[in-house]
């Protein structure tokens, strides 16, 4: 390649001193001496045979970093170099032909190659610190990003979607509320639920479409987590409403995670879960067949100071047949979940969607305890949804705390547990068993499998085996389940794994402990119930 560059400078250049002075230049005064010092006809005279696309290439490409220095200390002369390319070649290059050095062991390419690598690198690091990719969309960060790995680590795992966990079992006992008590046409639910819609919401969506104003503080940027300033995770289910109501649903539950700032403790967690409802009306089934509980509550509505024309009357009155009916709803359900004998009491509030807007609480432990906000939507909202002039309420309930009072779960960091000794108080055949959990050791547990072989025409109780163990193990069982069953297709004989955890709820065990008890239990289950073990 050299010799190719020499020969076009030589050739090139009509004074011939000032080619030798660039070529010196570009090649090195070494290679000069070596190569052109010396008498090297074979390459003075192939000036006719100058590969120029080769040396073109091998100019932009393919040059060691040494001399690609030498290039941009010359780069004056470049254009001068590719033109001549150009003119010979025309345009019409091929750029990626192999690259080969004479006589290294680097590849001509190299300097260039990893240049160009390290550029993408850095390009392709840039984008990613300079966006957030989330369920398949990029988002471009700015000065209002600010969701935490501890966050973004919690997105997608849709708690409320996993089959068992107290939130999701929450979830099924107020649906099956719901298409028990509202049922439509031919017995058909009347609420549809919808629980797998994204979390990624817009201010548009969050706020605007809400009517919360410009400057309300939920706003603020410490209040949420911003993917930047147009997008966040939603802070509240009801940044759904308007979307959901467009689409042209009249009535739904929408369940899914939300995300606010907060402080974690025992009630508190920057991710939790809200199920969302609303309910609209015509005015004809408003008036013909809506149920309400008769004026509880409704001393809250500020009936009075807004009514004058008979027009505005007929408003007020459905607002309070709807309000009433939002009551009745409510409060079914509260006794659905918690059985009649529960306190509860309506507390009057504000939200900015909702007018009026109340507060459920219920009484435990002696203190009253907020579940739910509600109220009847502002029209403005349904109008923008294209709900025309239909009415109707809506409300927003927060799942972790009525689970962790339903199930007695003590802090709401348990939700996020993957300890399955947690997941497995809630493995329950039907949805309204009641359950109440039993605190977790904060110590590890230690988990050993037993295995044995139940002779041919033996039976076994599984029932022999747990109250083995408990005699033998006492509190340091925390569970024994069966994980296998195997039938010997010659012998017929069963065998049958079974997964001991142990953990205290005092101490760490250690292993030699362990053992020791695991041991006992294996030769136990050998003397006393006639199995072989395969220990
Ligand atoms: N979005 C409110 C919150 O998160 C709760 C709420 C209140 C929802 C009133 C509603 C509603 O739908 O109408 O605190």
């Amino acid at each position: 390649m050299r010799y190719a560059l020499w020969n076009y400078l030589h050739r090139a250049n009509s004074n011939k001193q000032q080619a030798r002075m660039m070529a010196r230049h570009w090649l090195g005064n070494a290679w000069m001496k070596r190569n052109v010092g010396i008498d090297r006809p074979d390459i003075m005279s192939s000036s006719t045979n100058i590969d120029y696309r080769e040396l073109r290439l091998r100019m932009r490409r393919g040059c060691t970093p040494t001399y690609m220095s030498r290039v941009s200390h010359c780069a004056f002369f470049l254009p001068r170099v590719f033109s001549s390319c150009r003119r010979y070649l025309g345009t019409r290059v091929e750029e990626r032909s192999p690259l080969v050095v004479e006589g290294g062991t680097t590849s001509i390419g190299d300097g260039v190659k990893q240049t160009r690598e390290l550029k993408e690198s850095i390009e392709a690091q840039q984008k990613h610190v300079n966006t957030l990719e989330l369920f398949g969309q990029t988002y471009v960060r700015d000065e209002w990003t600010n969701i935490p790995t501890m966050v973004m680590d919690k997105l997608g795992r849709n708690l409320h979607n996993q089959k068992h966990h107290p939130l999701w079992l929450l979830k099924e006992r107020i649906k099956d509320y719901f298409y028990r008590e509202f049922t439509g046409r031919c017995h058909k639910p009347l609420f549809s639920v919808h629980d797998t819609i994204s979390p990624v919401v817009t201010t548009q969506q969050n706020f605007d479409s809400l009517l919360v104003p410009p400057d309300h503080p939920s706003r603020y940027h410490g209040e949420s987590y911003y993917l930047n300033a147009k997008h966040l995770l939603r802070a509240h289910t009801s940044a759904h409403q308007r979307e959901l109501v467009s689409t042209g649903l009249d009535a739904f539950l929408l369940v899914g995670d939300v995300y606010r700032r907060d402080t974690v403790d025992r009630s508190h967690f920057p991710v939790f879960h809200q199920v969302e409802g609303l309910r609209l009306f015509s005015s004809e089934q408003l008036f013909a067949s809506v149920t309400g509980s008769g004026p509880a509550g409704l001393d809250l509505f500020e009936a009075g100071t807004r009514t004058t024309s008979k027009q505005e009357s007929h408003s007020l009155e459905a607002a309070h047949l709807v309000a009433s009916n939002l009551q009745h709803t409510l409060k079914g359900l509260i006794h659905f979940l918690f059985g009649t004998s529960v306190e509860t009491r309506w507390v009057p509030c504000t939200f900015p969607f909702t007018h009026p807007s109340f507060e459920l609480e219920i009484k435990f432990n002696n203190t009253w305890l907020e579940v739910l906000g509600c109220g009847v939507t502002e029209q403005k909202i349904l109008h923008a949804a294209g709900a025309g002039d239909r009415i109707g309420w809506a409300f927003g309930l927060g799942l972790e705390r009525l689970a962790m009072v339903l199930f007695s779960i003590p802090d709401i960091r348990l939700f996020w547990s993957n300890d399955e000794c947690f997941s497995e108080q809630f493995k329950v055949d039907d949805i309204h068993q009641s359950i109440c959990f039993k605190p977790l050791s904060p110590y590890p547990p230690l988990i050993n499998d037993l295995s044995f072989w139940i002779p041919s025409g033996e039976s076994f109780d599984d029932r022999d085996f747990y109250e083995l163990v408990r005699t033998i193990a006492g509190e340091l069982v925390q569970e024994v389940k069966l994980i296998d069953k195997y039938t010997q297709p010659g012998s017929g004989r069963h065998s049958r794994c079974y997964r001991l955890v142990y953990r205290h709820a005092e101490r760490t065990l250690t292993k030699g402990e362990v053992d020791l008890v695991h041991r006992a239990i294996g030769s136990a289950v050998e003397t006393q119930l006639g199995v072989k073990g395969r220990f």
